[in-house]
């Protein structure tokens, strides 16, 4: 017997046990109105709190606890810890629930939801740009009518899932690939995932252009280099041909060595991502190797002048330093013709030193000039060529400079000349003591 019960019966005991006294003690009439007084006065506060609880289940006010004596404040008790035990637990799925929804948020892939009719349920934010969606506005609709290319329809349908699709043309300036892949689960439901391979795509068609040029450059020299080897084979050569014939031989293997050893420059710098260090570099020794290359290289066909600020350097690795500027010196000098001037410089500019080269050479006209260090490019093939260029300095430059957070400029006028300017970062720049006299 539960304690309600326990309560009436006590209860009616005791009315019945009063009433009993009455009538011994008054009469029977007296017992009855007492007894019909109590029975009103207790279906009156019953009622009463019925309707109390009714009010409270209808519009329940969490944390409020109506006090009632005897059973009907143990009943609101017990019902206020109820509410206590869910209200605890509705916060602990809604927090689940929000970390789970934070965790998708945070993900680099898009993810959308559909529902048994592939209307969108959900989708985090990366999915809202990947398929410009709207979340909230684009709830309940369907996918199709939104992601309306015909690839994409086709897949949904085909519920053929094994396969990703790559979707072309997507985002707001119809430039970005996206791989998607959907995912049934639950009942009928489906899970897209979208990821944006744009720059994986891109870098994977870098990379199979410059196999094919790597291929193509090699293959020139390789071609001509076994032409000359089958004809010195099958035909009698003099002794003045051969000696000739040879030496062109020499002219090509000697290309190929410099495009396979620029390449390897290239590589070891790309595979380089340690920071250039802050070793002071010996400027004087660097501008006067340059110095002599450049006579060297040009063999009193130009006239070369050096305006250098000898207290002045920067910090890095000096044989990358030494390269790249080597590279813009020597071009100078092999795209100007005999008779031209070369002025070289460096100097300091706001704090920060400058390396700058002049030349009156060709020119590059305007249009290549922001393809420059690509590997390979060259303005004029055959001229590069023929003064023993492979393509790549430029992109050699570019990556040093890099390195050293310096900056690449370029002006040039076709027929006029070429300016190279590489301003170094004021962190960069240092100055050398001068020498005790
Ligand atoms: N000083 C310059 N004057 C004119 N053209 C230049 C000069 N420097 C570079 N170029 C052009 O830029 C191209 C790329 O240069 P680079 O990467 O050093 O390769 P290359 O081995 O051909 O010299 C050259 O082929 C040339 O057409
Ligand atoms: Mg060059």
């Amino acid at each position: 017997m539960n304690v309600i019960w326990a309560r009436s019966v006590v209860s009616l005991v005791l009315l019945a046990l009063v009433c009993a006294a009455l009538t011994a003690f008054t009469n029977l009439k007296i017992a009855l109105i007492v007894a019909v007084i109590v029975l009103l006065a207790q279906s009156a506060f019953s009622t009463f709190h019925k309707q109390r609880l009714w009010r409270l289940l209808d519009a329940p006010v969490y944390g409020e606890v109506p006090s009632a004596p005897g059973v009907w404040g143990e009943i609101y008790y017990r019902l206020h810890k109820l509410a206590k035990r869910w209200h605890a637990q509705v916060r602990q799925v809604e927090q689940q629930h929000s970390r789970f929804i934070q965790a998708i948020q945070a993900s680099p892939n898009g993810v959308a939801m559909l529902d048994d009719h592939d209307q969108i349920e959900w989708c985090n934010s990366i999915s809202e740009v990947h398929f410009g969606l709207d979340a909230k506005r684009d709830l309940r609709q369907h996918i199709t009518h939104l992601v309306r290319q015909p690839d994409f329809v086709k897949y949904l349908n085909s519920h053929q899932y094994d396969e990703m699709l790559i979707m072309r043309r997507m985002g707001e300036k119809r430039q970005n690939v996206l791989s998607v892949q959907v995912f049934p689960y639950g009942e009928n439901r489906k899970l897209v995932l979208s990821q944006d391979i744009t720059e994986l795509e891109r870098t994977d068609a870098m990379r199979r252009d410059f196999v094919a040029n790597v291929s193509h450059e090699l293959k020139t020299p390789l071609t001509v280099l076994s032409g000359f080897l089958e004809t010195m084979r099958e035909l009698p050569l003099s002794d003045e041909e051969r000696a000739r014939y040879l030496e062109l031989m020499d002219q090509q293997s000697t290309r190929m060595r410099h495009i396979v050893s620029d390449l390897l420059v290239l590589a070891t710098l790309e595979g380089d991502n340690k920071h250039p260090g802050d070793q002071m570099i010996d400027m004087r020794a660097v501008l006067s190797h340059l110095e002599d290359d450049a006579d060297n290289l040009s063999s009193d066909h130009h006239r070369i002048t050096f305006d250098c600020d000898e207290g002045l350097t920067v910090t890095g690795v000096e044989t990358e330093i030494m390269s790249a500027l080597g590279n813009l010196v020597t071009n100078a000098i092999r795209y100007t013709p005999d008779g031209g001037t070369i002025r070289v410089s460096w100097k300091a500019e706001r704090g920060s030193a400058v390396f700058a080269v002049t030349d009156s050479g060709l020119g590059i006209p305007a249009a290549d000039i922001p393809r420059l260090t690509e590997r390979f490019y060259r303005v004029d093939r055959s001229r590069s060529r023929d003064t023993g260029g492979t393509g790549l300095g430029l992109a050699i430059v570019k990556h040093v400079l890099q390195r050293h957070e310096a900056q690449l400029e370029v002006k040039s006028e076709e027929g006029r000349g070429s300016t190279f300017t590489v301003r170094f970062p004021m962190s960069r720049t240092a100055r050398r003591m001068p020498a005790p006299v």
